[in-house]
């Protein structure tokens, strides 16, 4: 085991989005963490979460018998309190599920909805301009309907075996009796405490008597313990509709400087929405994970298509050039996500011809030549509503984490789940903080006077970068990954995927393996790792480089001979299988 010092997360991207990061308390303070060096096998089941005690929830579950699905509430109800800076009962996650029994893959959408009473100028000042990104995210107006309760009862009603309530078992005792904080939400809390300080319910839990939490502090959540009882009796309606709705709603409306409008209706008509999968073929696999609203599987098959034409295995992981062709090959896929990609329910979104074999070896060839792309500019996919759109600025931040789990019965699970930024709005309702989802929302409602396609619409859902994946050969699940990490989430999946099938890592190493990603012209390379060795020769192709943290949490396990888990060393997860 050696032990990883890794820095304050930031964004690499264009200037401007590094200069308004800079600005921005981060998820997380410096922390240790430690890398393991193979990954957990098991024959069975295997579950990879963010936090042992969820893991070790998801694991009791699986070793009763029960499924994928059953775990994942398990381990999302725990996450939500041991891991309160990432994710939980206020905001919202996108699933990916295979079938062992039908060999189906289905995807639902528990997106968060934007109330019906915002417009596309919720984040802009009496000027028309956008507001600075901290300002948006503090309070009422940045949080959407929350779909993760009515997530876990959907998932359970469709997949479950367990009683519902046999779920909630570890998440409901740790809130009543209390749990450690981690070191890595200790040093959360530190990151964020001056804004944490400005909501009374917030202040009291995670800076008593005016005292910040540290790691090793032992706390109890009453209001959560009440929560999980009324879920666990009645399912997600009081969520919607009953007493933790008009808790919702009073957070929300009476946060002081900046309410929102969420109401009673706005969370009545809430609904998980299952969607069509997108899949997309790479070195013989299908790539497969959520379509719209969420940009993730869209972008990850489009790198991966872009880079379909190169052997890369030849090249390696240690070759700037490798490295020139997937950064560039996401710097396009970005492009078009800006000016594309949104809520389809809202806008058309050209899913086939972003991802059609042809657009991406047009695409393809603008990768020949030894440099760095000079300029990278969306491309025009084959639409059948050709519309005029302007290019996106929404910031999405390090914040999220993912799950993992494939069960005995060999289904598999994949969902990412979210509550945006850190510790989301700072509200908390019942026990849980409320998301700031809407500000994945671009801010500017047109670009010269052409919408943008992910602008603020009331009912609408935010444009995610989340990308829970399931990798398939021959219709079979070999590869079940994701990761939390804002826009950054993308290349860390499309990483991992070329980690594990050009390059032979298993899923610990290509866990494990130094970043590198580029998303809008800047390389971000992982500092106090290997990559930095790539500043030199990537420089000389003409990128700026910036070496930084990367905060990702890859979580994923390998089916093949057995299950193989890894967990990302950068956080506290773990794999347990059996
Ligand atoms: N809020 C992170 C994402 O949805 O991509």
């Amino acid at each position: 085991m050696r032990a990883l010092s890794l820095a304050v997360a930031l964004l690499a991207g264009d200037a401007a989005a590094q200069q308004a990061t800079d600005a921005i308390a981060p998820e997380i303070g410096a922390f240790e963490a430690q890398a393991a060096s193979a990954p957990v096998q098991a024959d069975e089941w295997m579950v990879v979460a963010a936090h042992p005690l969820a893991s070790r929830a998801g694991a009791r579950v699986l070793r009763e018998g029960g499924s994928a699905a059953d775990a994942m509430v398990a381990v999302q109800l725990v996450l939500g309190l041991v891991e309160p800076q990432s994710s939980g009962l206020g905001g919202g996650a996108f699933l990916v599920w295979y079938d062992a029994a039908s060999g189906d893959l289905t995807t639902l959408d528990g997106r968060e909805t934007a109330p019906l009473h915002a417009s596309p100028l919720l984040f802009q000042d009496a000027a028309g301009q956008p507001l600075a990104f901290m300002d948006a995210v503090v309070g009422g107006r940045s949080v959407g309907v929350p779909g993760t309760p009515m997530l876990l009862a959907e998932a359970h009603a469709r997949w479950g075996r367990l009683n519902w309530a046999d779920l909630f078992a570890e998440a409901h005792d740790h809130a009543a009796q209390g749990f450690e904080v981690s070191p890595r939400m200790a040093a959360s809390i530190a990151a964020n405490a001056d804004t944490l300080d400005r909501f009374a319910a917030t202040r009291d839990y995670f800076l008593p008597e005016g005292r910040m939490l540290k790691a090793g502090d032992m706390l109890k959540n009453p209001a959560y313990a009440k929560t999980l009882q009324t879920f666990a009796e009645e399912g997600p309606a009081p969520f919607y509709t009953g007493p933790i709705a008009r808790q919702i709603i009073r957070a929300v409306q009476s946060a002081p400087e900046t309410p929102g409008t969420l109401g009673a209706l706005d969370l009545a008509i809430y609904e998980v929405r299952e969607r069509a999968p997108v899949c997309a073929p790479y070195r013989g696999h299908e790539v497969c994970g959520m379509g719209p609203p969420s940009s993730g599987a869209i972008a990850v098959g489009q790198i991966l298509g872009t880079l379909a034409g190169h052997d890369l295995a030849a090249m390696g992981p240690d070759s700037a050039e490798a490295r020139r062709l997937i950064g560039d090959a996401t710097r396009l896929a970005f492009a078009d996500r800006g000016r594309f990609v949104a809520d389809s329910d809202y806008v058309p979104v050209p899913v086939k011809g972003l991802l059609a074999p042809g657009y991406l070896q047009g695409r393809a060839a603008l990768l020949e030549g030894p440099d760095a792309l000079r300029e990278v500019q969306p491309g025009r996919p084959e639409f059948d509503h050709a519309q005029l759109r302007g290019d996106d600025d929404a910031l999405e931040l390090p914040s999220t984490s993912h799950i993992s789990i494939v069960d005995r019965y060999g289904n598999a699970l994949s969902m990412t789940t979210t509550i945006e930024n850190a510790f989301g709005s700072r509200l908390m309702a019942g026990g849980f903080m409320l998301n700031n989802e809407l500000t994945d929302f671009s801010f500017s409602s047109h670009e010269d006077g052409r919408p943008i396609a992910n602008r603020v619409e009331p009912g609408k859902r935010p444009r995610s970068s989340m990308a829970p994946t399931i990798v398939l050969r021959d219709g079979a699940p070999v590869l079940v990954l994701g990761s939390p990490g804002g826009s950054q989430i993308i290349p860390y999946v499309a990483n991992a995927i070329i980690g594990h099938l050009d390059w032979g890592m298993d899923v610990q190493a290509m866990t494990d393996a130094p970043h590198a990603t580029n998303r809008f012209g800047t390389y971000a390379l992982e500092e106090g790792t290997g990559a930095a060795a790539l500043a030199g020769p990537l420089r000389a192709m003409g990128y700026e480089v910036q070496l930084q943290g990367l905060n990702s949490g890859l979580h994923a396990i390998s089916l093949g001979e057995g299950l193989q888990g890894g967990a990302d060393p950068r956080r506290e997860g773990l794999a347990i299988g059996e």
